[in-house]
Order: structure tokens, then sequence, then C-alpha cells
């Protein structure tokens, strides 16, 4: 049997038992002097490392790029449309993971959970205190959603579990959505306004890019959350760490930075008014095995001259 060579960093035991015996791994390795590039059939993108044209261009025998996860920001669409070289990705199946995190995120910024765990472990915990610590309310508030595709009507219907008034900004008005579950389409900056809780379920584009920036933060009211799941660079890093700082807005709750991790010495890390975590969005057990399963699918198909069962392709401009 010939066995076909594919690049990829760090896959994880279930992904590489997928590919055996067939498929050989090549080390990750995009030096000038790389072999592997020259032998990989495939690349297998996990962890989001950059793969652009120069790169593609120094993998002649590239027939299939496979990204594990639903976000391509890292990989130039277009310069691999221009190649013929198809990239595939994992849309649908952890719209609700990330959903779950996303609704993990904001309980746990609007009820203090994350400085109450610290508080609850310390020496001043001595007695029940019903003065410390309260929270926002979710139940009954208002949540802005930026960005009303999959995970963003996910988000929705969670919302409004909690009897939330939900609000969303999208490129484009999404009628099924406003029909189906009740959110309301605003404006950008009216959304800002209005809104208890901002969650960012959007994809990192040049339009998303830097999005929510000290005037955004300007519009919001003092009392607001800002939630972001999407991708660091959709915020502007110094932006929200004034914002926080100067109490601009009550606190934020971050699954994403830029760049990411953070450096451990970063003064957004400093505040107790942020929560990070470290990109968890779609990391749960079901949803991680159909990402491998999904990243595979797609590989396989490049591989084979096929059509890929999820291909990305670049979007349209304009
Ligand atoms: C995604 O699917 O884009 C997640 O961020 C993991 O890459």
């Amino acid at each position: 049997m010939n066995r076909i060579s594919v690049m990829g960093d760090g896959l994880p035991p279930p992904l590489l038992e997928l590919l055996s015996p067939s498929i050989d791994v090549l080390p990750w390795d995009v030096t000038a002097a790389s072999v592997s590039l020259a032998r990989a059939a495939g690349i297998i993108t996990y962890g989001h490392p950059l793969v652009d044209g120069p790169i593609m261009d120094r993998a002649p025998n590239l027939k299939v790029i496979s990204n594990h996860g639903v976000g391509v920001d890292h990989i130039d669409l277009a310069a691999a449309e221009a190649r013929g070289i198809p990239v595939g990705n994992t849309p649908g199946c952890l719209d609700a993971s990330t959903a779950d995190m996303t609704m993990a995120l904001l309980l746990s910024v609007a009820r203090n959970v994350v400085v109450g765990d610290r508080f609850a472990r310390g020496p001043e915990f001595t007695h029940y205190d019903p003065a410390i610590l309260i929270g926002q309310e979710v139940t009954g508030s208002t949540l802005g959603i930026i960005g009303m595709g999959r995970i963003g009507q996910q988000v929705a219907r969670r919302a409004r579990g909690f009897d939330m008034r939900v609000v969303y900004h999208n490129r484009r008005r999404n009628a099924a959505a406003e029909a189906e579950l009740g959110v309301r389409y605003l404006p950008f900056d009216e959304l800002l306004a209005v809104s208890d809780f901002i969650s960012l379920n959007c994809p990192l584009t040049a339009e998303t890019t830097g999005m929510i920036s000290t005037p955004q933060f300007e519009r919001m009211r003092r009392s607001a959350m800002l939630i972001n799941i999407s991708r660091g660079p959709v915020v502007d890093g110094e932006a929200l760490y004034q914002a926080l700082w100067s109490r601009r807005i009550a606190a934020a709750a971050i699954d994403v930075t830029a760049p990411e991790p953070l450096p451990r010495d970063h003064k957004l890390l400093s505040l107790d008014n942020l929560i990070i975590t470290p990109h968890l969005g779609s990391a749960s057990n079901r949803t991680r095995q159909r990402m491998i399963e999904m990243t595979v699918e797609n590989l396989r198909a490049g591989l084979n001259g096929a059509a890929l069962p999820y291909r990305i392709r670049p979007a349209p401009s304009g």
C-alpha cells in the first residue's frame, strides 16, 4: 500500500488513530529548508498555524488543507482557491458546545463565579455575608449578540431560557432567526447602547478586526459586560484594558486573546473584573470527537481527489 504523507502538528492520539495506517504524519516544518512541505499531499491545521500562499507554493504536491475547527482566519482561503487547493473545516458540530461556553462565561462574569471561588478558598471567608459579591441579574436582562450565524443562534436559544431580551447585529439581517427565536435586529451602535451583556459570536475577518475599541466601549452602559468567544483581534486589547481598568464597563469574560496566550506579565492579567479562559469554546468531549472525525473526512476526500464534505471557500468580496 502506498502511504500518503500529510503535515500536522501536535495531533492528538484519536486523530492519529483515524489516520493510521495509510497516512503518515510529517512534523510541522515550514522553515526554508523543509523537506516535509515538498512531500506533503495534505496539511492538517491543528491549533491555528498560519498557512499562506508562500507556504502553499513550497508544497507542490499539496491536494488539500483540512482545518480542525470552524474558524479559518489563519488560512489564506483566497490563495488556496487561486491554487485549486480545497480547504475543509468543521462547521456545525461545535455550535452547541461554543454556545454553552458563551453562557458559562456570561453567567460566571455576571455572578462573580471566579472571584467568588477565589474568595471562598481564602482566609477572608469567615462567615456568610449577604452583602458581598452582589452580581448582575441575568434573568430578564438584555443580551446583544454580534454575529447571528449558527453559534449566535444557539446562544439566543439558550438566552431565551433565561427570559433574556435578545437583540442582535449581523452583516445581513437574519429573518429566519428573527421569526424562530424572537430576536430583534439593531444597528451596531444601538445594540451597544442598550445591552446589559454583549456577546461576540462573529468570525474574524477584515471587517470585524478591532470592531470593539474605545469608541464602542464609550457607547456601552457602565454596567455592561462583554463576552468574547470569537477571536482575540475582534477586540482592541489596549482599549479593553482601559475600559475595564477605568470601570467604563463593569466586566468582561474572554475565551480568546491577541496574542494567544497573552505574555504572562500582560496587564490584562492583573484585572479582577476580567475572566480569561484558554480558548475552550468547543472543548467538550463529544464536540472534540466529531471535530476530529470531520477533519479526517475532509482530509481523506481531498487526498482522493473527491469533493470535501465540509468545504469552505473565501467570502465573495463586496
Ligand atoms: C474554532 O473552531 O474555530 C475553534 O476556535 C477551534 O479552532
